[in-house]
């Protein structure tokens, strides 16, 4: 292994994921720039890279080459660049093409391709050298998600003195859709490289151990796997969760509160607002839920005069065709709905296919009065996590998948079946019509749960589970 190190320094932790946690920013001055990204996930790691001499390995997007490891926000980043093959085929390919629907229950129809298949093994072997060329001795390293399920072995062949963490941030599906995969073999060797492989829920671990047993043919005791080489490894769900407080600190901002009355003002004022906010992903189940909340508006049980539905889709994966055809069909539904049911300024969908900041997000939230959350699979649903945490009156009702991850901690909310459109209209429409009484209830259980267990919480789980699988071993100490 070539030494890779930032500044000839090397790591005790090293993340690393397909993502760099920050994007790309162009400056007043005309000169590019880094912005840490809005996601969750680096509110919850960055207190544990800084606090252990920390470093993420990720790719920052684009088919940038001459870039170097570099500080941002006190963190040290090491990018991994993509050549324009590798993001067709690693990421586009395999990662969104094949194993993205596979994992989702085949909700799209997951394409196998060995071409695919070899660019994600050479990927992934980049991502394990620089880990192992950033890695202290004794280091631990935490791998994320499905990008990257080779890692653990590979990294392990070149440094076995590391401690190795791997977490799916995905569902993990069951052996009856995994064994249509032409190298699920390759996969869970890959995963078992890893000492501990942590899930959104218990059913993803089991489903692991088990194809394990199947495929593998290893020893497997509840969520241990027992190797021939006498080497241990744990599976057992971490269910993520989201900086709660922080959440509810943005919404309580006298400029978000200024927001949501400029919002409310330019929707022309509805008694009620129902709000969608996912990636505009075919898991999602947008398409089902835009037509159910249609088909109340033209049975007559909500008028466009009195409710109104806002529908943020943040763009996603714009070059896989999947995703083209869904904007195609959501496109073209909206248009039809708002010809149906909608007024002289008064459309009855507000689709919005565009990204905001933070704040404009708890704005939203703020505004909803029914926030309705409806993949037909989902590895766990942060914005269901995220509505809660900013409804600080304990108020609003949230409509929420079962097929979602989240459904397992917010038992409050009104469960739905995505593929029954009627059960879903029936819901939403108890949603709307609940009274406070009922929202109240419901809403000050499922804020309980989310503060209670925010992703401070999930990332000391994990560490603390990582690091006591073998304490006294050679490994430096996580706190
Ligand atoms: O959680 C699933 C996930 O694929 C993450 O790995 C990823 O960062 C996020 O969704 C957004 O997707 P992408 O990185 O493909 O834009």
């Amino acid at each position: 292994v070539t030494p890779d190190k930032v500044d000839g320094v090397s790591y005790d932790l090293v993340i690393v994921a397909n993502r760099l946690p920050v994007d790309r920013v162009e400056n007043a001055d005309g000169t590019r720039g880094w912005r840490t990204s809005p996601g969750g996930l680096v509110t919850a790691i960055e207190p544990v890279m800084r606090a252990n001499h920390g470093v993420w390995i990720g790719w920052p997007g684009g088919t940038e080459t001459d870039l170097e490891p570099f500080e941002h926000d006190g963190m040290s980043l090491a990018p991994m660049t993509m050549t324009p093959e590798e993001i067709e085929e690693f990421y586009e390919g395999f990662s969104n093409g094949t194993l993205w629907p596979l994992y989702h229950d085949v909700v799209g129809k997951p394409e196998y391709h060995r071409e695919w298949w070899e660019r994600y093994v050479s990927v992934n072997e980049r991502f394990a050298e620089k880990a192992a060329g950033l890695a202290a001795k004794g280091a631990t390293v935490w791998v994320h998600d499905y990008q990257l399920q080779l890692v653990p072995e590979m990294l392990r062949r070149i440094r076995p003195d590391l401690r190795i963490g791997f977490y799916l941030h995905i569902p993990f599906p069951p052996a009856e859709l995994f064994q249509q995969l032409p190298w699920r073999r390759q996969l869970l060797e890959g995963l078992l490289g890893a000492d501990l492989v942590g899930f959104q829920l218990p059913g993803g671990a089991q489903n692991f151990v088990r194809l394990v047993r199947q495929r593998v043919g290893h020893r497997t005791q509840s969520g241990t796997v027992f190797l021939p080489d006498g080497r241990e490894v744990r599976a057992a769900a971490f269910p993520i969760s989201i900086d709660a407080k922080g959440f509810e600190e943005l919404a309580r901002k006298p400029a978000v509160e200024k927001r949501v009355e400029a919002i409310r003002t330019a929707l022309g004022n509805p008694k009620k607002i129902f709000l969608g906010v996912d990636r505009l992903d075919y898991t999602k189940g947008i398409y089902a839920r835009l037509r159910a909340f249609a088909e109340l508006m033209g049975e007559g049980h909500i008028d466009v005069e009195d409710a109104v539905f806002v529908q943020v889709a943040v763009p996603s994966r714009e070059q896989v065709e999947q995703y083209r055809i869904l904007r195609d069909d959501i496109d073209r539904l909206v248009g039809r709905i708002n010809g149906d049911h909608g007024r002289i300024g008064r459309p009855a969908i507000h689709y919005l296919h565009n990204s905001y900041p933070r704040e404009e997000m708890a704005a939203f939230y703020r505004l909803a009065d029914v926030m309705v959350v409806t993949p037909y699979r989902d590895g766990m649903n942060l914005v269901a996590k995220e509505y809660v945490a900013t409804r600080y009156e304990d108020d609003g009702a949230l409509v929420l998948s079962e097929f979602a991850g989240a459904a397992d901690e917010l038992r409050q909310a009104w469960l739905v079946n995505p593929y029954d459109i009627n059960g879903m209209k029936a819901a939403l429409l108890e949603a709307y019509r609940a009274d406070d009484r009922e929202t109240t209830r419901r809403m000050r259980a499922m804020r309980r749960q989310v503060t209670q267990h925010d992703v401070v919480a999930w990332a000391e789980a994990f560490m603390t589970s990582l690091t006591d699988l073998d304490g006294d071993g050679p490994h430096s100490t996580i706190v």
